[in-house]
């Protein structure tokens, strides 16, 4: 049976970023599922420039990053002066969060895709569309871990250090790191953070 229309917008409201998921693995369909559902997102001429990479748990990738990510991590925070006390504990957080995710993708943008300009203004207008498409698929891999009784978040450190994250994982050149994302099966569900009001948001000409 076709769920009902109040059931497809209470199932869009109630996808919620989860950070503390319950020590169960993630079946590989499981999330070859998620991933398969999200690269039918939308994209700017159909060109589809998301790319994806699973880092395996317990991996030597994941290890990897975690450790490079941590580093780069501890260099900003003490570039702006915070106690070390704080600097250990956010970099160790950071650090854990990777290693102990039940999935972690990272989202990347592939330049390969986009078209070619002359011009700096519609450069710039193709660079927004490859951004705006790839975070697409960011939302629908979220709502189809959603759809599987998974929860996550998206994250946005690699976005601080693209270059660390494509030498660590020997990404191509072209693939611009734009999110990683946590998944797993939910510790608990949080309380939905408030929204702003749809009168704030809309105007009607
Ligand atoms: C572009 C983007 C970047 C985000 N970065 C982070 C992040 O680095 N760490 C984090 O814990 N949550 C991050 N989030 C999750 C937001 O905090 C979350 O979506 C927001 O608070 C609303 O909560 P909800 O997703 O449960 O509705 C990010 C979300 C987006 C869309």
């Amino acid at each position: 049976m076709t769920p009902s229309r109040e059931a497809w917008h209470a199932f869009l409201r109630s996808r919620r970023s989860v950070r503390r998921f319950a020590p169960r693995p993630v079946p590989r369909e499981v999330l070859t599922r998620v991933l398969d559902t999200a690269r039918w997102a939308p994209s700017a001429h159909n060109r589809q420039p998301w790319r994806f990479v699973v880092l395996e748990a317990e991996g030597a990738a994941r290890r990897a990053l975690a450790q490079a990510m941590a580093d780069a991590f501890r260099r900003d925070l003490e570039a702006d002066g915070l106690p070390e006390a704080e600097i250990a504990a956010r970099v160790q957080r950071a650090r854990q969060r990777l290693l102990e995710a039940p999935v972690a993708v990272l989202l990347a943008a592939d330049r390969a895709t986009m078209d070619p300009y002359p011009d700096e203004r519609r450069r710039q207008a193709e660079y927004t569309m490859l951004i705006q498409s790839a975070a697409l698929a960011g939302l629908q891999l979220l709502l189809a871990a959603h759809a599987e009784g998974l929860a996550g978040v998206w994250t946005c450190g690699p976005l601080f250090v693209p270059d660390l994250v494509r030498q660590v994982l020997d990404l191509p050149a072209t693939w611009e790191p734009q999110a990683m994302f946590y998944l797993g099966y939910p510790a608990r569900i949080p309380p939905p953070p408030p929204r702003l009001p749809l009168d704030a948001l809309v105007q009607w000409r």
